[in-house]
């Protein structure tokens, strides 16, 4: 027996259309979209009438379970989604790291890991070194894999990084595959630099972090970064931009004609620096990432950026550490493992911040939490639209509703939450 579901009377909406419809759902498929649809017994009917009826959101950015800084992030595969479905996500992408340099060995490894899976997920590759092997396995990936899209760390000297020879070459092998490159942007070797300047100082609290690693070192990294994937002649993916430096960087390249897409994160979008400044370790801790949440300004400066188009859509970099884990770096930021929560939050923190406030459309909304990753990701509109045939990833949205975000209510397995206090929809 087939499921059958009617979503009755809500209003529909997609990056480019919306109507008030009712949405016949067959075995996890989209049937028909259309104003009275009558129906036999057997369907089960949700009553959508004042809500918005849109496709669930893809976030393009997530690290669950993943093996970083001594550590591993606490959310797996499940916790993470089932965090992810709560907040109105019904697909991720999360990022495959390599093993021992093995793109294949890596993975193997993320396929046992997603077996825990709950929800629809895809895969980016980290490509953490670069010689033929690497080569070879990109093609693998390409040809028989369906990953089709790298990023490269211009940071994390010593373990991820990559220099700009081989961020060459990876650029040109993505080129010729027909692949995407992603860039981590920091200048890594300048960081490096700043985080010894840090202690040197004796500055070793979660503010050293920020200090040690300033906008302009991740705009230097951004306008290197495009002007080598201008030079090989091949799309860009700017994943986390969280500087305006960054972002005047995306914004010149694509007025100039360059492919490029910026990422923000919701971090970057709705949050400053003040958190990191707490004397409180375990408070202030919670909020270091890479690149860092930038101070009081940058924020709103990326919010008109996501607005006006010159960024696309929104990530969250979803990286999870308890407050034990983040205590490795209780007396040196540079031991703190890096990264916030986001994966449950994005969907709730873009509407309350872009659409309440009037920055972007409700169509808007759906475009950059769920059409343009389905579309950059090549899964569209089988994802991000509700239309004839596409998956029913669907999310109600009532307008009227109001609910704190914490971290004694989240679902995610942290037991801190970086927008305490903050509120969304259900
Ligand atoms: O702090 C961060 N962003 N942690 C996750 C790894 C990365 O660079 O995306
Ligand atoms: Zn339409
Ligand atoms: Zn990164
Ligand atoms: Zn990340």
């Amino acid at each position: 027996s087939s499921t059958k579901l009617l979503i009755k009377g809500g209003t529909v909406v997609n990056a480019h259309h919306q109507e008030v419809a009712d949405v016949y759902v067959e075995d996890g498929i989209i049937v028909a979209v259309k104003p009275d649809l009558k129906v036999t017994d057997d369907v089960k009917v949700i009553d959508a009438t004042g809500k918005f009826v849109m496709p669930g959101g893809i976030d393009p950015h997530t690290h669950l379970a993943m093996e970083f800084m001594g550590t591993e992030t606490i959310d797996d595969f499940f916790s993470g989604q089932a965090a992810a479905l709560a907040g109105g996500t019904t697909m991720h992408i999360d990022f495959v790291i390599p093993v021992n340099g093995s793109l294949i060995a890596g993975l193997e490894s993320y396929e046992e890991k997603a077996k825990k899976s709950c929800m629809d997920y895809g895969f980016h590759m980290a490509i953490t070194k670069f010689d033929d092997s690497v080569s070879r396995d990109m093609e693998i990936m390409v040809k028989e894999k369906g990953i089709n899209s790298f990023k490269f760390f211009l940071a994390y000297k010593g373990s991820l990084m990559v220099n700009d020879e081989l961020l060459l070459e990876g650029l040109k092998q993505c080129k010729s595959l027909g692949a995407l490159a992603m860039v981590h942007a920091e200048n890594g070797d300048a960081v490096f630099e700043g985080q010894k300047r840090m202690i040197q100082l004796g500055i070793t609290g979660p503010e050293g972090h920020a200090l040690s690693r300033p906008p302009l070192l991740e705009g230097e990294a951004t306008a290197r970064a495009i002007r080598l994937a201008g030079f090989v002649n091949t799309p860009l993916y700017v994943v986390h931009v969280m500087s305006i430096d960054a972002m005047e960087e995306i914004a010149k390249a694509r007025k100039s004609g360059q492919r490029v897409v910026g990422e923000p994160v919701v971090s970057g979008l709705v949050l400053d620096d003040s958190g990191l400044w707490d004397s409180d370790f375990a408070t202030a801790s919670k909020f270091v990432m890479s690149p860092p949440i930038r101070a009081a300004g940058h924020n709103k400066v990326l919010q008109g950026a996501l607005s006006n188009g010159v960024l696309q859509l929104v990530g969250t970099d979803h990286c999870v550490f308890n407050s034990t884990q983040k205590a490795f770096g209780i007396d040196d930021f540079r031991k703190i493992p890096n990264g916030v929560n986001g994966i449950e939050e994005r969907m709730h923190l873009v509407w309350d911040t872009m659409v309440e406030s009037g920055q972007i459309s409700v169509n808007d909304f759906v475009r950059v939490t769920s059409t343009e990753c389905a579309r950059i990701f090549n899964i569209y509109p089988r994802k991000g639209a509700i239309i004839t045939g596409s998956d029913a990833d669907i999310i109600i949205l009532n307008p009227n509703s109001s609910f704190e975000i914490n971290a004694q209510s989240h679902h995610s397995r942290t037991d801190t939450n970086v927008y305490e206090g903050r509120r969304g929809k259900l």
